[in-house]
């Protein structure tokens, strides 16, 4: 018999994200970010968790106070892993686990430090080359995501951010000058992380201070503002594909998948309104046009969103040629929720499914989940697919003798990957590449915690900030790489089992 494999060339990598590694807030001319100036949270239950709204809003008040503090202890993402100053070392560590593939984003700020400038800052943008080519040295593609949780904060202040339809240019101004810049050395864009998240944490993805607005008129604000954010990531593509024919360009989803919590038809019919929701942003940024789900949305809840003829039809002639997504756990949805127990999720809330384990922080593990959703992702789309984050967040504990012994992890890895292959050869999806979120310990982007990390690679560092920040290869690192170096084979040969 044949040994099992993931396809030739599979792309196999991590991810991360520049609020939540790089640091250097201030420094070479980055200006500040919504990032820079969200509070560190210790939440201590699951309900502190779901408490998803208060924990991601901000006041104009709150944002002059953290302008005026230098604390970076209440501000951890100013700090990062100091990946500013370290990216050398990280790189080498991706290149030693095999890397083929190192997806990170840009931070805006530092290469437009108030959004509406003209012209690019050098040293940002030398930064980002500095990466790239230190990558393609070791032979490892970039995968850029070129907007990952952090407009530049003027931008936000000066021009309610995504709302204002200024917007779309100053973005597109940034998009031009870092194509150019690094037009032929990088393959894989993506353009906005987790596109729908702007309904979960306005103000981070979508640069929305929501105390500005009345309540009566926010969700018109929000949709608006997203509707901002597919005009640019339709030019984008279109940008990329005259400037790079050879360049592809993905959308990135949270792939939230929900099971109905009975066969009670009532639980599953709200299981399907909330696929809906779940699906129809990938779908514009696919097929180019709003879906009915949202449209029938619109129209019943007085949400009118000025809409040009250019924006639909840019948006209509320029799909993307890949569709990415996150993938971290399961929930689901009853139509009556009322005595059912609730579980925290992708900053999300979802019922409890009495079958799956969850991670210390309450999201259920549920590597079948994945597969499913490879499945109905292909389906819909017939696009390639990438994951493009997953992984397990957990507190880690360094041994007396300095070893730190993540089994967890690798575990939790490991039945994932077993559920990519079976959806790649049961079910025939084709499936490009798969990006560990965080290879390297990052910052929560939900709390800012350092303590629940997601590396293969420990960082020396804890919640207030103390720590050498030194560098220390977790058990999971050589798991990994045998896994990359055998295309999938290590794992693929052993039963899988996942223990938290
Ligand atoms: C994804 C984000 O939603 O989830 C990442 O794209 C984030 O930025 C990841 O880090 C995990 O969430 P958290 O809150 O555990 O960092």
């Amino acid at each position: 018999m044949c040994k099992k494999t993931f396809p030739d060339g599979f792309l196999w990598g991590g991810a991360t994200a520049a609020n939540q590694i790089e640091g250097a807030w201030n420094i070479d001319g980055k200006g500040p970010s919504t990032a820079d100036v969200m509070l560190f949270r210790d939440p201590k239950s699951i309900a502190e968790l779901n408490n998803v709204h208060a924990n991601t809003d901000i006041t104009d008040e709150m944002i002059d106070d953290a302008l005026k503090s230098t604390d970076l202890t209440k501000y951890p993402k100013r700090h990062g892993i100091d990946h500013y100053n370290h990216y050398q070392e990280d790189i080498a560590l991706f290149a030693e686990l095999g890397f083929k593939v190192y997806r990170f984003s840009i931070a805006w700020s530092r290469i437009f430090p108030n959004g509406d400038e003209t012209t690019p800052n050098e040293k940002g943008l030398q930064f980002y080359e500095n990466v790239i080519n230190e990558c393609l040295s070791y032979g490892i593609e970039p995968i850029i995501t070129l907007s990952h949780y952090e407009p530049p904060l003027e931008f936000c202040r000066k021009y309610n951010g995504w709302y204002n339809r200024k917007a779309i240019d100053f973005f597109m101004n940034y998009v031009e000058s870092v194509i150019n810049r690094f037009k032929g050395k990088v393959k894989y864009w993506l353009t906005f992380n987790e596109i729908d998240s702007i309904l979960r944490h306005p103000f981070m993805t979508g640069g929305l201070i929501e105390s500005r607005f009345s309540p009566d008129e926010f969700q018109q604000v929000m949709y608006q503002a997203m509707h901002h954010q597919f005009v640019a990531s339709a030019k984008t593509v279109k940008l990329i594909h005259e400037i790079d024919p050879a360049a592809k360009v993905g959308c990135m989803t949270t792939k939230l998948t929900y099971y109905p919590y009975s066969c009670k038809p009532e639980d599953v019919l709200a299981t399907q309104q909330r696929m809906r929701q779940v699906y129809a942003f990938c779908d514009i940024q696919v097929f180019g046009e709003y879906p009915a789900f949202l449209k029938a949305k619109f129209k019943n809840n007085n949400i009118d969103i000025h809409m040009t003829e250019d924006d639909a039809k840019v948006m209509k002639n320029n799909p993307v040629d890949f569709v990415s997504f996150s993938f971290y756990q399961t929930s689901c949805v009853a139509a009556n929720a009322d005595g059912l127990a609730l579980t925290a999720g992708n900053t999300t809330i979802g019922i409890k499914n009495p079958h799956l384990p969850a991670s210390e922080w309450g999201w259920q593990i549920d590597p079948s989940g994945l597969r499913l959703s490879l499945v109905d992702l292909y389906d819909r789309y017939r696009k390639p697919l990438m994951i493009v984050e997953n992984g397990l967040g957990a507190k880690d504990v360094v041994q007396e003798d300095g070893t730190i012994d993540d089994q967890y992890r690798i575990d939790y890895i490991d039945a994932h990957i077993k559920a990519m292959y079976d959806a790649i050869h049961e079910d025939g999806v084709e499936l490009m590449g798969y990006t560990a979120w965080g290879p390297i310990d990052l910052l929560s982007n939900s709390t800012s915690q350092m303590s629940k990390r997601y590396g293969f690679i420990y960082v020396d560092l804890d919640d207030y900030g103390n720590g050498t920040y030194n560098r220390i290869k977790k058990k999971s690192f050589n798991w990994y790489k045998k896994v990359i170096e055998t295309n999938g084979a290590s794992v693929l040969e052993e039963k899988s089992q996942v223990t938290v």
